[in-house]
């Protein structure tokens, strides 16, 4: 008997005489279970439209015109799951699915945007750690490396979910991984939301930064400046740490993520303005890895992918969806995007991204 079952992407043939009916039953059932989680999920991405909170069938991008000539995803961004075992009150992309593509799916989607174009990829979310343990964040990492050789390959993470043998099944294939910090007290964290429970959110952070040295990848930071840490001075943590670049973000407000009626956070307590974000600055002028990034830069630089692989339009301070890149592919879904590209290279969003060009002593 030969048996297809191509409905995940990849071709598994099954060719193998069955030599009873007990294996022949086996097999039907898997092959049965694999089109039905393909069906399952195709189901989710088409229906992901209808429900409360995010788009209408048509989704409010689909009416828009078209944005002209086709834009390369170099820098995706793949925030695969949203859900999260924090709660910083500020955040921008919250649990409002607990939804997450099957790994084949999620590959064919990462597979299409590498033909067109992707050099770097970030994983983000929600916790990325989170979803089997680390397993499914780690396997896309040693896919993205391994088989589609990308230069780049990176990871946003809160911290507290990574164990040292995820750098040892998985480091090698890692360029970067980004820790969220956005205090280095820790009272303040718990303010904010960053923390789990009473655990120690720095314990984790000084921790991962040793593993990173320890499995050669390069540690980066990033911070978010809001209402409740605007007034710390970072500069003699940041240089102890030694990132390879720290981020600093202006915290921003997204409708209908944590601004707006439908948010499942409500972030207006932690907005800073223009002026005292310029301050924060100021008084971290001499950190050299620091690259700042106000509301306007953000905000239209990144190109999101979603738990449904699907574009996120932040222009209209909300996240548009496009359609999944797995139904109409990576050239129609991006014009949908809202990516600005002169923005993402003012913001400097190309730069050395591969730890292999990094001059660092490990
Ligand atoms: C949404 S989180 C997901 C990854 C992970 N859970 C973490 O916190 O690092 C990705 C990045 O967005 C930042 N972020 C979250 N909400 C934000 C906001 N309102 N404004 C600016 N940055 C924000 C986080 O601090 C983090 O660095
Ligand atoms: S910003 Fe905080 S709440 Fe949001 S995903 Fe990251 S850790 Fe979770």
């Amino acid at each position: 008997v030969t048996c297809w079952c191509d409905s995940v992407g990849s071709k598994m043939q099954i060719s193998s005489v069955v030599a009873s009916p007990g294996r022949l039953l086996q097999l039907c059932i898997s092959t049965l279970c694999c089109v039905l989680t393909s069906v399952f999920s195709k189901v989710r991405r088409w229906t992901a439209g209808t429900c409360k909170g995010t788009a209408s069938p048509v989704s409010p991008a689909d009416s828009r015109p078209d944005e002209g000539e086709a834009q390369t995803p170099t820098s995706v961004n793949y925030h695969f799951t949203r859900k999260c075992n924090y709660k910083c009150g500020f955040c921008f992309h919250t649990a409002k699915t607990s939804f997450v593509l099957p790994l084949e799916e999620a590959k064919s989607g990462l597979r299409l945007l590498k033909e067109s174009g992707m050099e770097k990829i970030n994983f983000s979310g929600g916790e990325p750690f989170l979803h089997e343990k680390g397993d499914f964040l780690g396997k896309l990492v040693q896919f993205c490396k391994q088989d589609l050789q990308l230069p780049s390959v990176s990871i946003v993470s809160n911290g507290s979910m990574i164990r040292e043998n995820w750098f040892q099944k998985y480091g090698d294939h890692l360029d970067i991984l980004a820790i969220s910090c956005d205090s280095f007290d820790e009272a303040t964290n718990q303010l904010i939301g960053r923390a789990q429970g009473r655990k120690s959110h720095l314990d984790n952070l000084y921790k991962i930064r040793d593993w990173c040295q320890q499995y050669k990848v390069a540690f980066k930071l990033n911070s978010v400046i809001n209402t409740f840490n605007v007034d710390e001075d970072m500069t003699e943590s940041i240089t102890e740490l030694g990132p390879v670049r720290w981020k600093v973000f202006q915290c921003l407000l997204i409708d209908g993520e944590n601004a707006g009626e439908e948010a499942l956070r409500e972030a207006e307590r932690f907005v800073i303005s223009e002026q005292q974000f310029q301050e924060f600055l100021d008084r971290h002028s001499s950190v050299s890895c620091l690259v700042p990034e106000s509301n306007e830069k953000m905000r239209n630089s990144y190109l999101i992918l979603d738990e449904y692989m699907r574009f996120l339009d932040c222009r209209e301070g909300r996240k548009d969806p496009s359609k999944s890149i797995l139904d109409v592919g990576v050239k129609e879904a991006i014009r949908f995007s809202g990516f600005d590209e002169k923005m993402f290279l003012k913001r400097g969003g190309k730069y050395v991204w591969s730890k292999a060009d990094m001059k660092l002593e490990w």
